[in-house]
Formats: C-alpha cells, sequence, structure tokens
C-alpha cells in the first residue's frame, strides 16, 4: 500500500486528478472507477479544469460507478446519476455511451447487477478506481460484514450511512434504505486503487482501514490485500496513524521518474 499525506484537500485532489491524468495521457480509452460523495469534489473539479486548460481528453474513457440509490431516478437531485453529470460529465468530453451507473430504478436488481459484472468485465475490467470511505469503515456502499468476495448486488444501507448522507436531504426519512454496489470483490479487481480521505472525522476509520486488521467490519481493510492500494489523505484524515512521519518520510524521498 502506498500512504500519500498531503497538507490538505486541496492537495489531494491534485495528487489524485494528476494520477488519472497522467494515466489517461498513456491510455486514453482507460476504464475508469469512479465515486460520488463529497470526497471526490475536488478531484472531479481539477479534472475539468485539467480539461479545459490542458485539453485532457475524455472522449475515449469508460467509467463504471460505484453505487446508486435503490428507488431514485436519474432525475432526482440526489441520485448519483444527477451528481456525476452535474459535477463531471457535463463538463468534460465524455461520450454519454461510455458511462455505466447502475440503475437504481431496475426492474429485476439481480439481473441488473449480473450484467454490470459482465460489462465491467467486456470492457477488460477497471484501471483506476477511485474510492471514498464512510465512517463506518465502507467503500462504496459495502456496509459493515459485507463479504469481502462480494460482487455487485442490492445492499441495506446502515443506520450510520443514512445519518451521514441525511445531510443531503430533507431528513433521514428520506434517504433510501436500499443501494446497488459493487462488491468488495468486484472493487479488488480493479488494477489500482486510490481512496481519498479528507478531514479529522474519517481519522480512527482511516488507520482501521491502513493499519488495523483485514476484517468484514471495515470493507476498506481488504485494500491491504490489493497489490496497488493508493490512499490520498489530508493531515486531519491522516491525523490518528501510527506510522503518520514514515509514510510521509517514504512518500518525500520516493525516487521519482525522470
Ligand atoms: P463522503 O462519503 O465523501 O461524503 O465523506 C464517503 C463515503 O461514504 O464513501
Amino acid at each position: 500500500m502506498e500512504v500519500i499525506i498531503k497538507g490538505d484537500y486541496n492537495g489531494i485532489s491534485k495528487e489524485a486528478a494528476a494520477y488519472i491524468a497522467d494515466f489517461l495521457y498513456h491510455k486514453p480509452n482507460a476504464v475508469l472507477g469512479l465515486a460520488t460523495g463529497s470526497t471526490p469534489l475536488g478531484l472531479y473539479k481539477e479534472l475539468i479544469r485539467l480539461h479545459a486548460d490542458e485539453g485532457l481528453d475524455f472522449s475515449k474513457v469508460i467509467t463504471f460507478n460505484l453505487d446508486e440509490y435503490v428507488g431514485l431516478p436519474p432525475s432526482h437531485d440526489q441520485s448519483y446519476h444527477f451528481f456525476m453529470w452535474q459535477n463531471l460529465f457535463s463538463h468534460v468530453n465524455i461520450n454519454p455511451e461510455n458511462v455505466h451507473i447502475p440503475n437504481g430504478m431496475a426492474k429485476n436488481v439481480t439481473v441488473f447487477c449480473s450484467w454490470y459484472e459482465e460489462e465491467i468485465e467486456a470492457y477488460g475490467g477497471i484501471d483506476i478506481q477511485v474510492l471514498g470511505i464512510g465512517t463506518d469503515g465502507h467503500i462504496a456502499f459495502n456496509e459493515p460484514a459485507s463479504s469481502l468476495g462480494s460482487r455487485t448486488r442490492l445492499k441495506t444501507l446502515t443506520q450510520q450511512t443514512i445519518d451521514d448522507n441525511a445531510r443531503f436531504f430533507k431528513n433521514a426519512e428520506e434517504v433510501p434504505r436500499y443501494a446497488i454496489t459493487m462488491g468488495v470483490g468486484t472493487i479488488m479487481e480493479a488494477r489500482t486503487c486510490i481512496l481519498l480521505a479528507s478531514g479529522e472525522s474519517k481519522a480512527d476509520t482511516v488507520a482501521k482501514a491502513i493499519e488495523g486488521p483485514v476484517t468484514s467490519m471495515v470493507s476498506a481493510s481488504a485494500l491491504q490485500l490489493h497489490p496497488n492500494a493508493i490512499f490520498v489523505l489530508d493531515e486531519p484524515a491522516a491525523s490518528a496513524l501510527e506510522l503518520h512521519d514514515y509514510y510521509r518520510w517514504v512518500y518525500e524521498n520516493k525516487p521519482r521518474e525522470s
């Protein structure tokens, strides 16, 4: 695992965007796994800036989003469809046919989830998966006790997640109870995983994910078993890490390619 600690939120957004942009310059038809939530907003802003100012090209990029609320149509302003178009896709030259987001209105969720898995495979798998982390340790909506081998499926949200996400709705009652989410096993097949975390409220969870035991109770801890997982943290999110100074030293003294 690589742990990159930056001073602030702007720093983590720029670091993740630079990594993705560099990858896209080498592989313009890359398959990106994308996340929603407040954490990746800065990353998406920076990708939009790179598109506008430096011509970063999304025309051949394929995307797969991690999750979607069940019961919210794409037009709902809290759906993840709406979020992705509002915060990234409408501002870059992505081909709408290359965008994949779980269908929260699917009539047969099981059939839809199998199709989604097959579609990821048909595109050759995910090159870079962007992740946030919930205060309950989830990646995507893989709530505590999700199997570390789980695939795309229906998941019931925990009260913690409902309370965390209530800030986006009128009240907690309006937050959907169910979501379609990629599984931990699905995410672990991405060739690179980049997990972003910001703020002190994530510090204890981040420490559990990086330095605690691998456990389904903190699904992000599965990334300890991933061959290319990168945690990009701001100082407050990194503040509970036992080996904080070591990670900083390793990053600052990393041999750079010329
Ligand atoms: P946040 O959500 O980015 O809004 O903190 C992260 C998550 O729940 O995965």
